[in-house]
């Protein structure tokens, strides 16, 4: 029997645009509040301060803090899975032509990588509990070799690690860089690696982790919800942001000069983007209105690195660029009310370990794979097709032959 149509909600009194304020489900993976982010129980500054990226990788997917036995477990599996099948480096030497053109950016090039990854993935078509872990190993694995290997690709270097994708010596943190480059980082790099993939791991139901937990909900797979999370995030209103927000930077250093810095200057280039009614990358949040928990985090770590550092970057010493931001940062608070989000710290941490810009967002998603096979694993689990309503604005009815 033909069950009635539910009624529609009064449409003015449910319609919020972008879905601000509006509950979208349940999840025990995170919590954001005012004043903290929580990871299953563990509050963000702690982790940042206590934790490494493998534990908290472990506590996203798995549910509970590792113990000793489970951690050594966890890192010799996910070691044992870094090296990429054939058919993954092969398309990433083809896609050389595509980044060099601009056609392709590396957001791109690993969404189609994920892609692939999924047809060399025996478990690929099975949703369940077990394989759904497994899958989110491997990806967590692979992602970090296939952003090493792309940038081997743009630089014209040889395939760093290619027959175990890296160095199994080395941390998550430290084996991206050393991809990377062929250089294997310092231990203060490795750790300011380390901690800004804590940091990028897990924020609740943001545009991506929403992304992938639609995809998961219609019970498709993870490699498809997860690539479906790369087009999410590569925008600059999300995720794109740490590029976005160094670009930024660069512009405003080219147009008021290393002299201009700490200058009125760099008040008269904000106030023209004002004026203009221009965002500023790295500024904002849906949720956060007092400050992102995980920005002062970042920034003092990438700040304290920068002091260390000799040389420049970009034309101008490390130093120099923190220097610059906070004092954009004091503008956007003073004029704006407005404060840095992550990214915007993220930006020029990364930039100051001679990171290329167009790789700051994939390096998001080594971190962030954590967070959405969590959540696309807790959608399986208990799951109902995500399908909200919306208000139509067409023309009104009318005939095909009026
Ligand atoms: N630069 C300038 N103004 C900004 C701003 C920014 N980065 N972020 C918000 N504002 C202003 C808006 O212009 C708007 O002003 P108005 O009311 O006078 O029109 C007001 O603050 C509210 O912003 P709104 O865009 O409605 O907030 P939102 O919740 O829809 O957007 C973001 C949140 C993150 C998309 C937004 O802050 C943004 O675009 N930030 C820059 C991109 C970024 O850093 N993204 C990463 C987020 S972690």
């Amino acid at each position: 029997m033909a069950t009635a149509a539910p009624a529609k909600p009064d449409a003015a009194a449910a319609f919020a645009k972008g879905l601000e304020g509006v509950i979208g489900g349940q999840t025990a993976v995170c919590s954001i509040e005012q004043d903290k982010l929580i990871y299953r129980g563990f509050e963000i500054h702690d982790l940042a301060e206590h934790a490494t990226f493998e534990e908290v990788a472990f506590l996203l997917l798995v549910g509970h803090k590792p113990d000793v036995q489970e951690l050594g477990q966890f890192k010799a599996e996910i070691i044992a899975e870094r090296a990429l099948h054939p058919a993954v480096v092969s398309f990433l030497g083809s896609a050389a032509g595509w980044l060099a053109s601009g056609r392709a950016v590396p957001m791109d090039v690993l969404r189609t990588a994920v892609s692939i990854l999924g047809h060399t993935d025996a478990d690929c078509q099975d949703n369940s509990a077990a394989a759904n872990l497994r899958k989110s190993k491997r990806l967590l694995a692979k992602i970090p070799t296939i952003v090493g290997h792309m940038q081997n690709v743009i630089d014209g270097r040889a395939i760093v690690g290619l027959e175990r994708g890296g160095d199994p010596s080395l941390s998550h943190a430290a084996n991206l860089l050393y991809m990377m480059t062929g250089r294997r980082p310092s231990a203060e790099e490795a750790r300011v690696m380390d901690v800004s993939l804590i940091l990028y791991a897990e924020h609740e139901f943001n545009a991506s982790t929403f992304t992938t937990r639609v995809i998961a909900g219609t019970l498709s797979d993870m490699h498809g919800a997860v690539a479906g999370g790369i087009g999410a995030l590569k925008g600059p209103l999300h995720g794109g942001a740490n590029e976005a927000a160094m670009d930024m930077l660069k512009e405003i250093l080219a147009s008021v000069g290393e002299q201009g810095i700490g200058t009125p200057a760099v008040d008269t280039w904000m106030q023209n983007a004002f004026d203009t009614k221009r965002k500023l990358m790295g500024f904002g949040h849906r949720v956060y209105k007092n400050g992102d928990h995980r920005a002062g985090i970042l920034h003092g770590l990438g700040k304290k690195m920068a002091a260390t550092l000799s040389g420049t970057f970009g034309g101008i010493p490390a130093g120099k660029w923190f220097v610059l931001g906070e004092q954009v940062q004091k503008i956007m608070l003073t004029k704006k009310n407005i404060h840095p989000n992550v990214d915007f710290p993220c930006g020029m941490t990364y930039f100051t370990m001679n990171i290329p810009v167009p790789q700051y967002t994939p390096i998001f998603v080594a971190s962030r794979i954590t967070g959405w096979c969590a959540h696309i694993m807790e959608q399986h689990a208990d799951n109902r097709l995500i399908r909200p309503l919306s208000i139509y604005t067409g023309p009104a009815q009318k005939p095909w032959n009026g």
